[in-house]
């Protein structure tokens, strides 16, 4: 996969920008706050149709303009797309895939084009909170299962739904035979489509985690293992945790039913749902102990390198493309052994582009043969190309 071309309009903080991509690698120099994460954000948006940063999309709208555009040009394994993107500050959005306009702008921009982006924040992913490593695996799954968006996007409304009944319950001092009529209807849906979820994430995670295992054995020269385990809001006792990723559809929903009527007053008493894979969270190990509470930073840095090139990995098997890599301000955090590591396994002819501040903080391997663009409030200012184009 190729990003070959990018136009951005009031998007963040970039009124006009336009800018054609024929390296490999392409670096994006800058002071602080000047924009070079904007520029990865855009990227990143037209794979996972979200930005990790940005809560709404009025954010990535220029201050006080009604909509942000992106254009880009992409070469895939078999064909060309043009992606056209209008994000309005409202939060609608608009989508036309090779000039056709498509009815769910959303759904319709998924599984198109694939990026992998590893942020200085994802070094936070470990110890981070929870709701952090839930976007992480949306963020993937989005791409990775078009299924799986639709699926989040109908269980939030189910849930949304759920919480007003509660609420509404909770105020009025609602009659049990009658909330327990109306909260049944939600309920079955909540179950339903959660089951989807958590089970799309289970499958992912047995996936990802013997890839990982490889790379932070490799990286740690056989001293450390890699697990993960999905911690369920599903199971009433941690002992169970293990046992979820051997179950079945039918064994989860069941699980999922008997938690939640069993939480029924908590539900009540809060207001809101409780129990689901809103709620859920990771759990990674290092050497079969939670890495949370016993890593090293340098390990939890070699477990999100191990991580970042595990999912690189499963984008190839699972869609046999090469997806774009964004790297956003991870260099000056990895040591030298570590962006080695990196450099050294990448899939060949992978199009990275990479942020930073200081162009010292990058080997100067990974300086080989890249584009440079200078970026200082919003505009290029300087284009330099340091080498041969590809
Ligand atoms: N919606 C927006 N409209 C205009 N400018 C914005 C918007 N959102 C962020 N910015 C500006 O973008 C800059 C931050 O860009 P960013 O790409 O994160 O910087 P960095 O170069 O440090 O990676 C800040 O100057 C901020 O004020
Ligand atoms: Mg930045």
């Amino acid at each position: 996969m190729f990003l070959k071309k990018l136009k951005l309009n009031d998007f963040r903080n970039y009124i006009n920008f336009e800018q054609t991509f024929d390296h490999l690698k392409t670096i994006i120099i800058g002071q602080n706050a000047q924009g070079k994460s904007n520029i990865l954000e855009a990227i990143n948006v037209l794979a996972t149709s979200q930005s990790e940063r940005a809560e709404k999309d009025s954010e990535l709208v220029f201050w006080d303009k009604d909509y942000a555009l992106i254009f880009s040009d992409i070469q895939t394994k078999n064909s060309e797309l043009k992606i056209a993107l209008q994000i309005n500050s409202t939060g609608r959005r608009k989508l036309k895939i090779n000039d056709v306009p498509k009815k769910a702008p959303q759904a319709d921009l998924l599984g198109n084009f694939f990026a992998v982006m590893f942020s200085c924040d994802d070094l936070y992913l470990v110890k981070g909170s929870p709701s952090a490593r839930r976007r992480w695996l949306d963020s993937v799954l989005f791409q990775l299962d078009t299924r799986y968006h639709r699926s989040i996007q109908d269980y939030q409304k189910s849930t949304t739904q759920k919480n007003a009944l509660l609420k509404k319950a909770q105020e009025t001092r609602m009659p049990r035979k009658e909330l327990n009529e109306q909260l049944g209807i939600w309920n079955e849906q909540v179950i339903s489509l959660g089951t989807e979820i958590i089970f799309t994430r289970l499958r992912f995670i047995k996936e990802i985690a013997p890839v990982a295992n490889e790379f932070l054995n490799n990286i740690s020269k056989n001293t450390e293992d890699f697990g993960l385990i999905y911690k369920s809001s599903i199971c009433e006792d941690e002992h169970n945790y293990v046992h979820l990723h051997e179950m079945d559809k039918t064994k989860i929903k069941e699980l999922f039913h008997k938690s939640i009527t069993e939480s029924f007053d908590e539900e009540l008493a809060r207001g809101q749902s409780v129990i689901g894979p809103h709620r859920d969270d990771l759990i990674f190990l290092i050497n079969k102990k939670e890495a949370k509470s016993f890593a090293s930073q340098g390990q939890q840095r070699s477990i999100v390198l191990a991580v970042k090139l595990a999912e690189l990995k499963l984008f190839e098997k699972e869609k046999d493309e090469i997806p774009v890599l964004l790297l956003d301000d991870v260099f000056a955090e990895l040591d030298e052994n570590r962006q080695d590591f990196l450099l050294h396994n990448l899939p060949e002819n992978i199009q990275t582009f990479l942020t930073t501040t200081h162009i010292s903080d990058i080997q100067k391997e990974f300086l080989n043969g890249a584009q440079v663009l200078e970026v200082k409030n919003g505009e290029i200012i300087e284009n330099i190309g340091l080498g041969c184009k590809i």
